[in-house]
């Protein structure tokens, strides 16, 4: 296989990403059953991370060493690239070293530089405009729970921000229907919604969104590098916050995620990740069996 990066959802086919959803759910099986499985012995990820991370940094890590390689974490203030070693450069000489980088920073096209200046594959792991990894553990998640999510309706509620990008594309790569209830100023991108307007389109009103739903999502008001929004958008975003009643119009099976980490008493309710509709602990642990996935088959298909 040529060298295939995971920048977004759509480097994957539809039929790819539904064989690293079918792979990750049989690495967690033979995971639980506690049987050895190394296919990536002696690699190396490189894993660059310029904004926290619990979840992401720590599947990661553990993915690696269960599959029998081992990982790097490279902060930028200990690093070349926080004193400004600049992107394509680093890419280069890291990519001679290491068999995959996996990149969280702030400017997409941040991370899009580097994968084209990089001889290895290279992952996502959250920019400002996309989370794609997160969407290989809430589609596993889906899948696990309820099977096939093709022709639900999935409803999107609060900021229209990276993970909702995200969304998007599973929707057009899913085929499911794409409810986003978002205040107005706060859309995703227009650009994505355009050219996916057959799977997503807009309802202000979040009760009205979640009427129906298979799937409810949302994500905190203000993401990481826009804490000094965050008190303007807790005023704004306040009718938005996921809770058991907004819930009671979804559909009596529907389901809730949320990336986490949640802020309760914003986003969510204080008592909403304990719903009964919740898999949100589900969809943190998948994370590891997800990207195991998506690590064997950027790097086992070589
Ligand atoms: N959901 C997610 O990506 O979590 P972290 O920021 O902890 O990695
Ligand atoms: N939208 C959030 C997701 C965190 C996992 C952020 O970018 O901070």
């Amino acid at each position: 296989m040529a060298l295939r990066h995971f920048l977004t959802l759509k480097d994957l086919s539809k039929k790819e990403l539904l064989q690293i959803i079918e792979r990750a759910i049989a690495l967690k099986t033979e995971h639980k059953k506690g049987n050895i499985y190394e296919p990536l012995k002696n690699r190396v990820l490189a894993l660059i991370f310029e904004k926290s991370s619990t979840r992401t940094r720590v599947s990661f890590e553990s993915g690696m060493a269960q599959f029998g390689g081992s990982s790097l974490f490279l902060s930028p203030r200990d690093t070349q690239l926080g004193r400004g070693e600049p992107i394509e450069d680093s890419a280069k000489v890291l990519s001679r070293m290491v068999d995959a980088v996996t990149i969280r920073t702030f400017e997409h096209e941040k991370l899009v530089r580097f994968a084209e200046h990089s001889s290895v594959p290279v992952i996502n792991a959250l920019t400002d405009d996309y989370h794609p990894c997160q969407l290989l553990a809430d589609m596993q998640t889906y899948h696990e729970y309820r099977g096939s999510i093709e022709g639900k309706k999935v409803v999107w509620v609060g900021d229209g921000n990276n993970m909702c990008n995200s969304f998007i594309n599973a929707a057009s790569l899913l085929n499911f229907n794409l409810v986003i209830a978002s205040p107005e100023g706060y859309d995703p991108s227009a650009e994505l919604l355009k050219e996916n307007a057959d799977c997503t389109s807009i309802e202000r009103d979040p009760v009205k969104a979640v009427n129906d739903a298979d799937l409810v999502v949302t994500d905190v008001w203000a993401s990481m590098g826009q804490e000094e929004e965050q008190a303007h958008r807790a005023k704004v975003f306040s009718p938005y916050q996921v809770s058991p009643a907004l819930m009671a119009h979804a559909k009596p099976d529907a389901l809730f995620m949320h990336c986490l980490p949640a802020h309760r008493g914003e986003e969510i309710s204080e008592d909403m990740l304990e719903h009964s509709s919740s898999v949100v602990w589900d969809e943190a642990e998948n994370r590891l069996h997800a990207q195991k996935a998506l690590l064997e088959f950027l790097l086992c298909n070589a």
